[in-house]
């Protein structure tokens, strides 16, 4: 039996050595050391043999079928390795062309400016808030004590979302300002509050250079026992200072909006010229920057804030403007325009 083992397992490699396709070697598998194959024969005569030799062939066996799968494994690379030299060779295909460029993509201008603006304020202890873009009427308006009759309404178009109505929220639009999150906030957690809120803002507006219909907001605000304009004028001029690395001032004149009570118009000093007067300030020495003023107190009572306890300020800033002035771009449709030749300068 054991020269019958080693004439089988030489019969075996022999063929395998012979074989060309992958196909003809697995009929060599299958002949030899398949289920129904030699070995298998072969081992069935194992039980007829005397005692003392069964364990010497069954461990002669072993090794035998152990050696044979090793060498079948062998060729069956070989095989495939030949098969795949000869299709590179027959495609012509040079590996050793370089792959195209993995390229790496960057922060965009807009949000490079955003994590800025935050960091500053972040600094002095504001919190950033979040909002719903799809805002209802309420909070958009009434609860910023601007109501349906009132002419202020006016000065934003807004975009409505067909659908229900509710008794409360009104219908839905799309946030035209990021003030809607003044409420929400002071509903949610109560004064003392110091916060910002960056976020996209939706106006029905007709596109030009200045104007696009998605453009994004900061609104920040500041709640305590003891707030006035003073507070504001500080915090501004500081993040100002901050955001564009150089002295910048800060002017307020009086300005109109609903839920602030008195209103804000707030400018800084031109960057360009410092104050002297240029073309880009309009030879004022001032650049029209914002809207703010102490919060009204319809304002804090739809928070749930008592004003007669409580008082602060708000203000709102285009972070679309802001990142034009600072990288001096003169079509607002560049930044959400998807065009890679432009973003990639940033
Ligand atoms: N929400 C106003 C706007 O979008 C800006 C603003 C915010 C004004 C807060 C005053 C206070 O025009």
């Amino acid at each position: 039996m054991k020269v019958q083992l080693l004439s089988l397992k030489k019969a075996c490699l022999n063929a395998i050595k012979e074989v060309e396709t992958l196909r003809s070697l697995q009929e060599v598998e299958v002949k030899y050391i398949g289920r129904k194959g030699e070995l298998t024969s072969i081992l069935r005569g194992v039980k007829d043999l005397p005692d003392k030799q069964k364990p010497i062939i069954g461990k002669l066996s072993n090794k035998v079928k152990n050696e044979l799968e090793t060498a079948f494994k062998v060729k069956i690379v070989e095989l495939e390795t030949a098969e795949l030299n000869k299709k590179l060779k027959d495609d012509n295909f040079d590996i050793t062309v370089p792959g195209p460029d993995n390229n790496l993509g960057h922060i965009h201008p807009l949000s490079q400016v955003q994590r800025k603006v935050e960091n500053i304020f972040g600094s002095m202890g504001f919190t950033v808030m979040d909002g719903p873009e799809v805002e209802s009427e309420y909070y958009n308006f009434e609860g910023l004590n601007i109501p349906s009759w009132h002419p202020a309404r006016d000065m934003q178009d807004t975009f409505f979302i067909k659908g229900k109505k509710d008794k409360k929220h009104g219908r839905m639009v799309l946030r035209t300002h990021t003030s809607p999150v003044q409420v929400r906030t002071m509903e949610k957690f109560g004064p003392p509050l110091r916060v910002i809120v960056p976020g996209r803002t939706f106006r029905y507006e007709a596109t030009d250079a200045s104007h696009d219909t998605t453009f994004y907001q900061v609104e920040g605000f500041m709640i305590d026992k003891d707030i006035s304009i003073a507070h504001l004028k500080g915090v501004l001029a500081q993040f100002l200072s901050r955001l564009f690395e150089k002295d910048v001032k800060v002017r307020i004149r009086p300005g109109y909006f609903p839920f602030v009570e008195p209103g804000l118009e707030v400018d800084f000093s031109c960057l360009i010229c410092g104050g002297k007067g240029c073309r880009v300030c309009k030879h004022t020495g001032w650049v029209e920057f914002m809207g703010a003023g102490m919060i009204h107190e319809n304002v804090l009572k739809a928070g749930g804030i008592d004003p007669k306890k409580w008082q602060g300020w708000a203000f709102g800033f285009g972070l679309t403007r802001l990142v034009m002035m600072r990288h001096a771009i003169d079509d607002i449709r560049l930044l959400l325009g998807g065009d890679l030749r432009f973003i990639n300068q940033f």
